[in-house]
């Protein structure tokens, strides 16, 4: 367990993601942070309270400031406007690149050995920023998103086959916007390749479904997009690093000739323990998935560049 965990952004994602990891027991303390007054004291005494009920000692912190996140071991970054239906992520740019910027500026002065997991939108892009913003090295920069596109696959091709979820891996790469890449070769059934259950014309639309699975929930929503599943995705990332189980996540990581990718943050299968980011999992591609992921990355460098203009 650590000693302490934060999360900035006390909207749907922070405060269920609060809740998922006080549930867990992760930290000791939990510190919830938002520039909104009231809401992360009034979130976090309520997730406080649920803890005779559900059998969790975690202690839970509400915050206007940082001052109570001095010393967090981890702290996951939410803050940042929501989607609402006809917009992309890449639409939230500007705004949220200065959300993150002033958030990541604390984070650097009351916690610099933090390990930091990004997940506002435009993810890719928003973890190019905190790597900046914070200085830290990119074993502790690392941001949420392959873990969420892969369980909406998941969902998807469990529902197709009819079969349990459990029992569905997949592996979704590239950035986290449109041009994602699922993979359907390293996705498998009980380790049955997914063409013994599934046409390929079934599969096909199961990759749409997941490259638009975000949308499709805001499109519901209206007033924001999912965070059940992105606060259990983070969950799982977090998990993996404070008992260092060393799982092997799609994560948005810093490529560094990885992949030949140079620079630039991306989803990649990622190895999760105590040090954050451990080690980046290199498949081979195929020229196909090659072509795809090259067309993923230019999408993310694109936006690093747009927000260069813009600062
Ligand atoms: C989604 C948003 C959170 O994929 O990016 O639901």
């Amino acid at each position: 367990m650590f000693n302490k965990i934060a999360v900035i952004g006390a909207g749907n994602v922070g405060a269920t993601t609060a809740q998922r990891l006080a549930e867990a027991e992760l930290a000791k303390t939990l510190v919830l942070v938002d520039v909104v007054e009231g809401v992360p004291q009034g979130k976090a005494l309520d997730l406080c309270q649920s803890g005779p009920v559900y059998g969790y000692d975690t202690n839970v912190i509400g915050s206007n400031t940082y001052d109570e996140v001095a010393g967090a071991e981890l702290v996951v970054i939410t803050a940042g406007i929501a989607r609402k239906p006809g917009m992309s992520r890449d639409d939230l740019l500007e705004t949220n690149a200065k959300i993150m910027r002033g958030v990541c500026a604390e984070i650097k002065r009351v916690a610099p050995n933090t390990i930091v997991i990004v997940v506002s939108n435009p993810l890719d892009v928003m973890c190019h920023v905190a790597l900046e913003a914070t200085g830290f090295p990119k074993n502790r920069v690392i941001g949420m998103a392959g873990v969420l596109d892969t369980s909406r696959f998941r969902t998807f091709i469990a529902e197709a086959a009819n079969v349990s979820v459990q029992d569905v891996q997949a592996f979704v790469l590239g950035g986290h916007g449109d041009s994602m890449v699922p993979l359907v070769r390293y996705s498998n059934i009980a380790g049955i390749p997914l063409n013994h259950f599934l046409s390929e014309e079934t599969i096909q639309t199961l990759v749409d479904r997941a490259r638009n699975g975000g949308a499709e929930i805001v499109k519901h929503l209206k007033t924001g997009s999912a965070f059940y599943a992105p606060s259990a995705s983070v969950v799982d990332m977090v998990e993996s690093i404070v008992k260092d189980k060393k799982r092997i996540l799609p994560c948005a990581a810093y490529l560094q000739g990885e992949y030949g990718v140079q620079n630039t943050y991306v989803g990649v299968p990622c190895k999760l323990g105590k040090s954050g980011l451990e080690a980046i999992v290199e498949l081979p591609l195929t020229t196909e998935e090659r072509e795809a992921l090259n067309v993923s990355i230019s999408d993310v460098a694109e936006n690093v560049e747009k927000l260069k203009s813009l600062a």
